[in-house]
């Protein structure tokens, strides 16, 4: 049996996710015909407290359609160190969205009103103009870091009062209004646009979602045309983030816990640097001193545990709904022995 912790993004639909994906009626949805992605459309508006949303392939389209609704070419966006939207997107808000990410803050992904300050960008001919800040939440590199609930509103209201738009990528939002027990909607509050998936700790097959005004989604609508996004009978991919949205997300407590045990396990291994109160989602980051990051996936792999390197000396670990707390006793007992050998 594989114990899975690479990513959440390997969670496969639940017997009951395939039932409702198997019974759902569809349509051409290019044609607006399609019956059940306008029903998940306003159930994930009403989630996230916007007026409007669209589902869309992927979490990445979902970022780079808002840096195309924010920004124009030549701007410059805001984000945290280490942020998706910077650093896994294959470089696409420069080649779509024509933009330059300038990245700031702490390893967790977080940053402060000084250093947003010190970002923004001078009126000078020179300078590139800062049009947006995207903050990412929970922050994924950064370890499933949650957004502290006063330095979030710091930050957007000054980005406000600086002139700036703001877009939340929420791909985990979920897991931070879990961890904060404040709403999707609540945390979403101060951003112009969010995007939040379906496909991750959720556990539905495909998608994601981009909300907003009601005016920014029917131009996310034509942005999505362009780049490919239009699709036909996703009534069967909407039922599953449909049924995903509404029985899955109380479940992510549950992760946090598998999580949070993960880590405290392996901060008592020797060579292995965690704090296990910083693990407060489903991401679990851990620096390795005596061993490659390589070496103790590729050994944890033999033995069916399944982790990922992020750098050459850090691993990590995500949970979610495919793994039980057997399974992270099990993944415990493997990387312990593994460890043994260096
Ligand atoms: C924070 C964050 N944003 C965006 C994405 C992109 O999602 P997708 O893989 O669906 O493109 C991910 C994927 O892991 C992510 O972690």
């Amino acid at each position: 049996m594989i114990i899975e912790l690479r990513s959440d993004t390997f969670t496969r639909p639940t017997p009951r996710m395939r039932e409702v994906m198997h019974r759902a009626e569809v349509g051409d949805d290019v044609w607006r015909e399609d019956p059940v992605a306008p029903a998940l459309e306003a159930r994930a508006a009403e989630v996230l407290g916007k007026e409007a949303a669209l589902f869309v392939p992927s979490g990445t389209m979902a970022n780079q359609i808002a840096l195309l609704l924010h920004c124009q070419r030549g701007d410059e966006v805001i984000v945290g160190r280490g942020a998706h939207i910077r650093i896994y997107e294959s470089g696409a808000g420069s080649a779509w969205a024509g933009v330059q990410c300038v990245e700031v803050g702490g390893p967790d992904g977080t940053f402060d009103v000084a250093a947003l300050e010190a970002a923004i960008g001078s009126s000078d001919i020179h300078a590139a103009p800062t049009r947006l800040v995207a903050i990412e939440n929970t922050h994924n590199r950064g370890g499933g870091t949650v957004w502290d609930d006063g330095l979030l509103e710091a930050v957007t209201t000054r980005a406000r009062e600086r002139g700036l738009a703001l877009h939340l990528d929420g791909a985990r939002l979920w897991n931070a209004s879990v961890a904060t027990g404040r709403s999707e909607q609540a945390l979403a509050a101060p951003f112009d646009t969010v995007s939040a998936c379906f496909s991750k700790g959720l556990g539905a097959p495909v998608g994601s979602v981009l909300a907003g005004s009601g005016a920014a989604i029917a131009k996310a609508r034509r942005y999505r045309k362009m780049l490919g996004g239009g699709m036909r009978q996703i009534g069967m991919l909407c039922a599953a983030a449909l049924h995903a949205l509404d029985h899955h997300r109380a479940r992510l407590k549950d992760d946090h816990v598998h999580a949070r045990r993960l880590a405290e396990g392996l901060a008592e291994m020797p060579g292995v640097t965690i704090d296990p109160a910083s693990v407060r989602t489903n991401i679990v980051i851990a620096g390795l001193d005596r061993m490659p990051a390589a070496e103790l996936v590729a050994l944890a792999s033999a033995e069916g545990v399944r982790i990922a390197a992020v750098g050459p000396h850090h691993v990590r670990a995500v949970t979610h709904l495919d793994v039980d707390e057997a399974g992270i006793a099990r993944a415990l007992l493997v990387l312990r022995s593994a460890l043994r050998r260096s």
